[in-house]
Formats: structure tokens, C-alpha cells, sequence
């Protein structure tokens, strides 16, 4: 049994503040939080080890609830013909763009894909993060699909942290299947999401609904048969342009539509009506140089949770930084500190379905960050330090400067 005392705790437990307690006591036993509340009305606990917070602030593990994790190779030389003039959708449409990724991803081996996915697990968790989602889509068959989410469920074999997977089968059409997209849906839905699924690979299903990704009937035929698996659906959906994606995801009670930059207000409504959690993906916009940024205030007038996420990926978002992407969400999107706080914390938790995480509460698990901040509001305003002091993953401390949790 731990007893956390001496700090203010974030408990993001009210309808859209921080749900702050000043000078709160927080006590964990076997991996939960067993109470929460002002320190003068906490129990006694005669045998707990106590750790003086010194006045810090504890919030939830941080959540980053969209990422592509697993990768291999680099596009830098990508980036290098984008700042020569040429665009995203135009290195996309030349067979470069996820294509390459999924040539790098495919060629490595497990062992590969894994090294490099713990390295950048862990420098999101050096942040504070004890939950990452993280998504297939560059093996785009059925073994290399495999591979990917077989090495993201080993990141949580040798890291504290807590990892989703989500198929996103519906990345790209592979070359075995060029000019034949509908075949490779076929194929998405008769093999590979059923056989992964079976594997338990799968906590959700995603599609990347654009022009130059799946039409909305494509993704559609995803979403079928997602549900008919009994699996929650997620969608990268009004990216570029607006192909009605969101509206088409929130009908089938998606955990979440992902960017959104060019969602209308009647894919914001039904967002809403289905309780679709909007994640946003302030990175992408900036390494993309996007300057249509998404409706947040039409988010904010209907109400539907906005979640904030890294997107890390080697195309559209080489970011391994969650703070960083609340200091450009309220710097780009002009969200609060308390929205980009809640969205990497309760409204990413609802993003990924998970119902007792991002918030500090009885009951739930013991993910917890401990930073060296005097208000909240530090989170979102300062980046490029790291203030954080202890992680607690599943009621488990551990210190960011000896990062104990390394598995080599
Ligand atoms: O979330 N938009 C589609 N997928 C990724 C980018 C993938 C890539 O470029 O490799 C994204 O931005
Ligand atoms: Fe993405």
C-alpha cells in the first residue's frame, strides 16, 4: 500500500475542469486507487509507505490514444521533397508516401519492428504517458498485419504500460491489389481482421476513410464487419477533405472519429448524439503545414469530448512528444489547458474504451504521473522541458531519471 500526500491532485473527474483537490492524499493498494480526497479526510494507514509529493501535482497517466507505433525506415527523404515543393497527397499518389513505410515495415523482422518500437514507447512514457494506442497498417497482409500488432502487445510484456491495439488493415491498398481496393476490403474482411481477431490482436478497427485512402462504402464494409466481430470502431475520417466520414463512423457508435480538420456540423451532431469521442492530431496538422484547422468550437457547442493524441508516424507526424501536442493544440486550436489536459487523460480514455483509466478515481487503476508543476495550466504551457517526477503504472512507481522500466 502507497500513501501519496503533499500535492494537489488533477483528478479530471468533473465535466470540464481539472476536478482539482488542493492538498489531496491519494492511497493505491494492489494496482488501484483505493481513496482520493483532501488529506484531512483520508483514513488512517498505519503500514502504507508514504511519498511526499513536496507540493507537486498528480494527474492520470497520461493516454495517447492514436498512434502507428510500429514502423520501420525513415521519410526523411519525404520530407526533404515537401519542403522542394512537392505535397503529401502527391508523394502518396507516386507509390511513396505509407506505401514506403509498408515496404520498410514489411522487409525488418519482428526483433526489428520491436527495438524500435520500445525506444519510442519509452520516450513517450519519459513524458508521462502509461497508455498507448497503437495501430497496424503498414504490413497491410495478413503476416505482416500480425507482426505489427504481435510486436505492439509485446511492448506491454516489457514495459510498464498499458498498450490497445487497433487494425487499421484499411491503410493503404497494398501493390498485390493495386487498382483492385475492393478486392483488398474482401480480403480485409473475409482473413485478415476475422484470423486477428481471433488471435486477440484486435481491441478495435480502424480505416482511413479519404481520397486518398478507402471510399466511405469501403470503409463501411469494415465497419459491418467490425461489428458483426463485436469489435469498436475507430476512423481517420475528414483529413484532407470531407468524404461525410465522422457522420459514417459516429452511426456505428465509433469510440472516436481521428484530425476531423474538415468536419462539418452534421458529422459534429452525430458525433455527439453517439457519444464519438473527436481526436485531434495537432501534429499532423503542423507537419503537414495544414492551415484548415478542425471545428472546435462546433465540437465545443454540441458537446462531443475532444481527445488530443501524437499521431506518431513516420508521414504525416515523426512526433514522440504528448505535452507538446497540448502546448500546439492550444496554440493551433486555441483549446483551454483544461481541454488539452482532458484530452490526453478522461476524453482519451473514452477514445479507447477504457473505463478505468484518465481520471484519479476509486476504484480505478493506479496510473499516475507526478509532475514538479504548481498549476495544471504548466502541462499545456511549457514544452521542450520535462517536469514530470514519478509514473505509477498499475500502482507501480517508478523514477523518470533511472527509467527502471527498460527492458535492456
Ligand atoms: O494518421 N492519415 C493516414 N495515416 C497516417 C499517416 C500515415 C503515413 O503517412 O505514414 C496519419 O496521418
Ligand atoms: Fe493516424
Amino acid at each position: 500500500m502507497q500513501r501519496i500526500e503533499n500535492i494537489n491532485a488533477a483528478t479530471m473527474t468533473d465535466d470540464k475542469g481539472y476536478g482539482l483537490i488542493q492538498d489531496a492524499t491519494v492511497i493505491i493498494n494492489k494496482g488501484k486507487i483505493e481513496f482520493v480526497g483532501a488529506a484531512f479526510d483520508a483514513p488512517a494507514t498505519p503500514t502504507a509507505e508514504v511519498i511526499n509529493g513536496n507540493g507537486g501535482l498528480l494527474t492520470p497517466g497520461l493516454i495517447d490514444c492514436h498512434t502507428h507505433l510500429v514502423w520501420a525506415g525513415s521519410r526523411a527523404n519525404e520530407f526533404s521533397q515537401r519542403l522542394h515543393g512537392a505535397s503529401y497527397q502527391e508523394i502518396a499518389e507516386q507509390g511513396g508516401g505509407i506505401k514506403s513505410t509498408v515496404k520498410a515495415t514489411r522487409e525488418a523482422s519482428a526483433e526489428e519492428l520491436l527495438e524500435l518500437a520500445l525506444e519510442r514507447a519509452e520516450t513517450l512514457m519519459s513524458q508521462g504517458v502509461t497508455t498507448i494506442e497503437v495501430k497496424s497498417g503498414y504490413g497491410l497482409d495478413l503476416e505482416n498485419e500480425r507482426k505489427q500488432l504481435t510486436v505492439a502487445r509485446q511492448l506491454a510484456e516489457q514495459l510498464p504500460v498499458n498498450i490497445k491495439t487497433t487494425l487499421l488493415a484499411a491503410h493503404a491498398v497494398p501493390s498485390e491489389f493495386s487498382n483492385n481496393a475492393d478486392g483488398y476490403i474482401a480480403e480485409i474482411i473475409q482473413n485478415i481482421l476475422p484470423t486477428l481477431a481471433n488471435e486477440g490482436l484486435v481491441d478495435a478497427v480502424d480505416a482511413f476513410c479519404e481520397s486518398i485512402g478507402f471510399s466511405p462504402a469501403q470503409t463501411e464494409k469494415v465497419f459491418k464487419a467490425a461489428r458483426e466481430l463485436g469489435l469498436p470502431i475507430k476512423l481517420h475520417a475528414e483529413q484532407i477533405t470531407n468524404q461525410k466520414g465522422a457522420k459514417l463512423a459516429a452511426d456505428y457508435q465509433a469510440l472516436s472519429a481521428d484530425h476531423l480538420e474538415q468536419l462539418d456540423e452534421e458529422g459534429v451532431k452525430a458525433m455527439a448524439e453517439n457519444g464519438t469521442v473527436a481526436v485531434l492530431l495537432p501534429g499532423a496538422f503542423y507537419f503537414l503545414r495544414d492551415t484548415q484547422k478542425p471545428p472546435v468550437e462546433l465540437l465545443r457547442k454540441h458537446a462531443v469530448p475532444m481527445a488530443i493524441a501524437t499521431d506518431a508516424n513516420p508521414g504525416s507526424s515523426p512526433i514522440h512528444n504528448l505535452p507538446l501536442m497540448l502546448q500546439m493544440a492550444a496554440t493551433f486550436f486555441h483549446m483551454t489547458p483544461e481541454e488539452c489536459l482532458r484530452g490526453v487523460t478522461v476524453n482519451a480514455a473514452k477514445a479507447l474504451g477504457e473505463n478505468q483509466r484518465g481520471v484519479i478515481a476509486e476504484g480505478c487503476y493506479a496510473d499516475l504521473a507526478l509532475w514538479n508543476c504548481k498549476d495544471a495550466a504548466e502541462l499545456t504551457y511549457q514544452f521542450g522541458v520535462n517536469p514530470l517526477k514519478t509514473l505509477w503504472f498499475n500502482g507501480v512507481a517508478h523514477d523518470r531519471v533511472s527509467k527502471p522500466w527498460s527492458a535492456r
